[in-house]
Formats: structure tokens, sequence, C-alpha cells
């Protein structure tokens, strides 16, 4: 049935029906969770050899005993590693303890307090601003919303962020010092950048204040779910339009290996890592040297990063293919949704009629399915639409997820009928 053109009587019914449906799902009390994207145990175990693996051998190449102090920038065998999965020169990596966002909180903090290779701090500008590819990922906003850093949206497309209105909020404003990217399979809605927005994002350093900086969160760089997805380099493209100090990028293990205790990069020129290494100084007198060697060792002993990434897609495309065959089945062609396909990372991102997404969302938890909060991938949680919600396949076991996705479609039929049922009555 197509949702606008049903008359009242004919949604009315619809409405019944769904209603006695989800009603009946409630009483089973089901208590499932498909928020957030962590890997499932199943994919943990992948790196379980991480366990052991020194066995009393702690000594890096070149003699570094990793069980003591030093060694601020990282291991030169775990900065290789890092140099692989962002593809850039090691000597321009450094590698830090197990979380990516950390360093990038780092990073966002050595702008503000002190200002990148010489530029003015941000904090003494009178609104500094970031701009907010959406939807995107929470986590990014928090940071600046903690920091009292202004965030501007922009919407995403197929390509990547919007770069016209990108290039006229940096013509317009010379304020907005930073950028949030999530180039490679983007945390939610699974989109890799074009080349030809890497290339314009690498030209904005000609255009913005000198301070502005690309925070560019390769998180998903080598998380395929099939063939392999190459990203445009921002580095190259940097080089050659004389703007390599506007990009500062960043990738870890943590859903490689174990997620909670990884190992993090960040990669930027030697004049931004000049200035992260002088705020890192005085907070740390190294990172987790033993992890960082552990994790060398898996990826040349055990198992490479290709073929290790290989067995976490024959796990997780199952899962991809479940939320997907629901939506599918149970919402294609009636107009109540949109979502794409990914070729990678961690969610599907599903945008519901306008207005809808709170709805289903609660409807959801109410029977027992905890989704994202609506608005969460928005800065300041507002969706401006109240349309997206990210969901997250990789951590509950299939069955579970299945039955979870069963109860989302039906909350997105139910939300919208409702929906719509009320505008008619509203207009009479
Ligand atoms: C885009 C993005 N960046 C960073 C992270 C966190 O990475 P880490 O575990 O290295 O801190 C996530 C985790 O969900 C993510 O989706």
């Amino acid at each position: 049935m197509q949702i606008e053109s049903a008359s009242i009587s004919q949604l009315a019914e619809w409405e019944k029906e769904l209603s006695t449906h989800y009603e009946r799902i409630r009483q089973h009390e089901l208590n499932l969770d498909i928020t957030r994207g962590k890997p499932s145990a199943e994919q943990l175990n992948l790196s379980d050899k991480l366990d052991g693996i020194l066995s009393g051998d702690y000594r890096a190449a070149g003699g570094t005993d990793t069980r003591n102090y030093g060694g601020l920038i990282g291991l030169t065998c775990a900065r290789e590693l890092g140099a692989d999965m962002l593809q850039v020169p090691t000597e321009e990596v450094i590698a830090g303890g197990n979380s990516s966002l950390t360093l990038m909180y780092h990073a966002v903090l050595t702008g503000y307090l002190f200002g990148f290779a010489g530029n003015t701090p941000w904090r003494e500008l009178k609104a500094p601003k970031f701009l907010c590819p959406v939807p995107g990922y929470d986590r990014h906003f928090t940071i600046c919303e903690q920091l009292g850093i202004g965030m501007i949206n922009i919407p995403v497309n197929a390509q990547g962020p919007d770069m016209d209105l990108v290039e006229k909020h940096i013509r317009e404003d010379n304020e907005i010092i930073g950028i949030w990217c999530v180039p490679k399979y983007s945390n939610p809605t699974g989109v890799t950048y074009s080349e030809e927005t890497v290339e314009r994002l690498a030209q904005l350093g000609q255009i913005a204040n000198p301070g502005f900086r690309i925070f560019w969160d390769n998180a998903y760089a080598v998380h395929d779910l099939g063939h392999y997805v190459s990203l445009p380099s921002i580095r190259a493209a940097t080089l050659e339009n004389d703007t390599a100090d506007s990009v500062l990028q960043f990738a870890s293990t943590s859903k490689v290996t174990h997620a909670g205790s990884g190992v993090a990069f960040v990669s930027a020129t030697g004049d931004n890592l000049k200035s992260l290494q002088q705020q890192m100084q005085a907070m740390t007198i190294g990172p987790d040297k033993v992890n960082q060697l552990r994790h060398s060792r898996f990826f040349t002993e055990c198992t490479s990063l290709k073929d290790h990434m290989r067995k976490h897609a024959d796990i997780l495309r199952p899962k991809f293919d479940c939320v997907l065959e629901h939506l599918h089945n149970g919402l294609a062609g009636m107009n109540l949704g949109q979502w794409e396909k990914p070729q990678g990372g961690y969610f599907v991102s599903f945008n519901t009629r306008p207005g809808c997404a709170k709805a289903v969302v609660n409807l959801a938890t109410e029977a027992g399915v905890k989704l994202t909060p609506a608005g969460a991938t928005f800065p300041y949680g507002k969706d401006p639409e109240d349309s997206n919600i990210r969901i997250a396949p990789s951590f509950p076991p299939l069955e579970e997820l299945d039955t979870a996705m069963a109860v989302f479609v039906l909350c997105v039929k139910l939300a919208s009928v409702r929906q719509r049922l009320k505008h008619l009555h509203q207009k009479g």
C-alpha cells in the first residue's frame, strides 16, 4: 500500500492491524540492542592470539625494552602499521594508545589551546566553528560541544559532504577552523568520498583560516565488506595543492583487533606532529608500547591485515544482509523510508519519513529493541528533519538481529501510518 494515496479508512484499518501485531510483540518482553557499532565476540575472537604472543620477549627491533617508559611517538613497528592503514609514510605517523577518539580529542585541544604550527589558538577567535557533515559520528560533535566550538551542519550526498556549501561557509566565515570527515564508509551513511570531493577538500587550505584543519577520521579504512574500495589520497591531493598542513588523519585497530585495547594513529606533516607532541609530552611519558609490539607481531607472525579483515567481513556480511533483507522485504516501494547498501564500515543509515524518527525509536524501545537515539547523528542531538536512524548490525548474534529488524520494520510502518493519519485528521 502507498501511504500517500491511502484513504483515512484504509489507513485506520492498517493502523489497527499493525498495532495488534505490535502489542503481541510487546508481550514477549524482548531485550535487544542495535545501538553501538561494536565488534561481536566472534570478531574479537579473531585476534585472541595477541594474548601471549610476546612470550616474554619484550624487545622491539632496535632493542627497545617496551616494558619501560618513553617513546612518545610510539614504536617504529607500530607506526609502520598505522602507515599501512592510512597509506602514508611512517615518519608522518604517531602511534598512541588504544583510542583514535582520544587522539582526536587531543588534536582539537591542541588547536584550541595552543594552535597548530604557530597559528592562532582557536580559543582566541570570537566564534570558532567546525563544519559537520551530517548525519555523522556523534562523538565528534560531543568534542566540539564540550569545548564550546560552534557546529554547522553540512548535508552528505553520495560523493561526500556538499562541497559547494563547505566552500561557501569557508569563504564567508574566517572563523571556521575545522571539518569532521569520515571519508571511507562514513559513520553512519556508508558513503566513501569521491575523487572530486577529496580534491576540493584538499583545496580548502588555500581559502580557509591558516589554522583550519581537516579531521580525516579514517576509522573504516580497511573495513570492506566485499571488494576493496580505494579512497583517493588526501595526502597526495594536499601536497599537490600546497596545503599539506591542513590535514590531520586518524585511524585505529579498534575494529580490527580488540576494540578496547587496540592501537591508535595520527598522521600529519612534521609541523602539525610537533604541535601535537608538545601537548602530549606534558600529558604522558609514552604510550603502551607492549601493546604496540603485540600488534606488530600479530600482523607479521599470525596474519596479514588484509586476510584478517577478510575474516571480519565474512562475519559481518550476513548481518548486513539480514538488515538489508528486512528493509527490502518490509519496506521497499512503500515510500516509508530510504536506505543504501553500504560496501563496508559498521552501519546502515535509515531515513524515515520526515518527523518519524523519534516515534520509531520510541516504539522500538517500548517493544524491547534499543536503537541509537534519534538525533544522535547530528550536532547537539538535533536532527532538523527528525528522520535519521543509525542501525548497527555488528554486535548482536544473527538471530537477535533478525528479530530486532522485524520489530524495527514494524515500528517504521506503525509510526508512519500514525503520522499520516494524524496529518489527515488535522487537515480535516
Ligand atoms: C568514525 C569513528 N571514529 C572513531 C571511532 C572510535 O575509534 P577508537 O576506538 O579508535 O577511539 C569510531 C567508533 O565507533 C567511529 O565510528
